[in-house]
């Protein structure tokens, strides 16, 4: 378990409990934040997308090929920062307790 630090679409600040083994994406989904993760991590649908704060970005996971194109798949909708990433490729573990990330826009 780790506690991550939510940025909402609105700007506000909450905080969110996710299981370790399992991906950041099915925490995110399952609070009923606006994050759908519709293709059920899969990466192949975008609507998990995450701006990861830039603190946190080097102790995860890289991103894999298919993550990328996913990214940039979405990127002619939403706007992609440095920090985008897919939920669904984030997994959690106690080391990631006080992660930081932003729910992006929805697409
Ligand atoms: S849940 Fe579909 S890309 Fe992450």
């Amino acid at each position: 378990m780790a506690v991550v630090k939510l940025i909402g679409r609105d700007g506000g600040e909450s905080k969110l409990e996710a299981l370790s083994g399992c991906p950041l994406m099915e925490a995110l989904r399952d609070a009923n934040i606006g994050v759908e993760g519709t293709c059920g991590g899969a990466c192949s649908c975008g609507t998990c997308h995450v701006y990861v704060d830039a603190a946190w970005l080097d102790k995860l996971p890289p991103k894999t090929e298919d993550e990328q194109l996913m990214l940039e798949a979405i990127g002619d909708l939403v706007p992609l920062k440095p920090g985008s990433r897919l939920s669904c490729q984030i997994p959690m573990s106690e080391a990631l307790e006080g992660l930081v990330v932003e729910i992006a826009p929805a697409l």
